[in-house]
């Protein structure tokens, strides 16, 4: 056989195999269509195993025997106190909770999205195990890096023509630079990041033609629900020795922020609780909310506190220590809140 030939048949060997596991086989399209007429469902996306295996545990969990398998990802169906259910894990990160997302309001009959998980705290005045459910989240890995020179009055690269904007605002290198002597102003070429619109194609819209969102409101009711949920009793102790030393809260706040990036540094913590009031840092939240506005449907997040995103304190000392425990305080939270929203069906 001639080698070109032979490269002929590989390439289409490889373009059959891909294209038998990429597409939706029949069979699966049946499964879905029947599983759909037994919905509508709660979706609830979870970033990771340690995150998910608490609801997989949890007694008001009710599993059905249905698992579909598909993308990579597994589709799980079930009951929360008589509300049809489906959970999904997306991995780490917004790319992951952004694709899951999306297959999960394309293929399912979804009346609403609750995401839960854990993050990083940036709200001082919060604790270690406390629960917060932000009305607003915004997604803060998008930027328009100045060059070294220019500044706040200097248009962006491609500000003119609506790709870029100064609107939210930006953050200065210099700002925060330490052991700065007296006769000397901060400087670094890194100079200025400035934080920009997500661009976004709502179901909504007109095909391929951008809308751009920042903060993306929770869905009001679902809010309104959720304010029910402040007197929720938490764990404070992962045994009978080792407690944390304030008992874990509920608490309502205005904002969650995700980045493509784990935070793990107290300037730039403190900076987002400054500009952007965040409570709530993480890295999938934003990406679920990004997807539920497009594809316009009900959604609320609900993330539990294991550290402290950089800050210090005994306590997050040893954050491993309460991650199982914040684990468990959100699925507690999102349990009762699938609870309370099959009260109130009709709202
Ligand atoms: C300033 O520099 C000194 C000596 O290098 C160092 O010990 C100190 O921690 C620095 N302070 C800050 C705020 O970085
Ligand atoms: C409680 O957990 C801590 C941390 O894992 C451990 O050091 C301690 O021995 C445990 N106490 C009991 C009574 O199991």
């Amino acid at each position: 056989m001639g080698g070109a030939r032979m490269v002929l048949y590989v390439f289409l060997a490889a373009f059959v195999i891909a294209f038998v596991s990429c597409a939706l086989p029949t069979e699966l399209q049946s499964k879905i269509a029947k599983i759909n007429e037994e919905g509508p469902y709660i979706g609830i996306i979870v970033p990771n195993n340690f995150e998910i295996n608490p609801l997989l545990h949890n007694p008001s969990y009710i599993p059905s025997d249905t698992i579909i398998d598909f993308a990579g990802k597994r589709f799980r169906f079930g009951a929360i106190c008589d509300k049809p259910v489906i959970l999904v894990m997306t991995g780490l990160s917004l790319i992951n909770a952004g694709i899951t997302s999306q297959l999960l309001l394309s293929f399912f009959n979804i009346e609403g999205v609750v995401h839960y998980g854990t993050a990083g705290n940036a709200n001082p005045s919060l604790h270690i195990g406390d629960v917060v459910i932000p009305q607003f989240w915004a997604h803060l890995t998008l930027w328009s890096w100045q060059r070294y020179g220019e500044g706040p009055d200097d248009m962006l690269p491609l500000e003119e023509q609506g790709d870029f904007s100064r609107e939210i605002g930006h953050l200065k290198f210099a700002d925060f630079t330490s052991n700065v002597s007296a006769d000397s102003e901060a400087d670094n070429q890194l100079n200025n990041i400035w934080f920009q619109p997500e661009e976004i194609f709502p179901t909504y819209g007109i095909p391929e033609k951008r809308q751009h969102a920042f903060w993306v409101p929770v869905h009001s009711k679902y809010y309104h629900i959720a304010k029910k949920l402040q007197d929720v009793e938490l764990n404070r102790c992962i045994n009978t020795t080792t407690c944390l030393s304030v008992t874990p809260k509920v608490w309502l706040v205005p904002t969650g922020i995700s980045h493509s990036l784990y935070l793990d540094n107290a300037a730039y913590t403190s900076f987002l609780y400054k500009k952007f009031k965040a409570s709530s840092v993480d890295m999938e939240s934003a990406s679920v909310a990004l997807v539920c506005l497009q594809q316009r449907v009900p959604f609320i997040i609900i993330r539990s506190l294991f550290e402290l995103a950089g800050g210090g304190s005994t306590e997050t000392d040893h954050p491993d220590l309460f991650l199982s425990l914040a684990s468990s305080n959100s699925v507690t939270v999102v349990v009762e809140f699938v609870k309370l929203l099959s009260l109130h069906a009709n709202i």
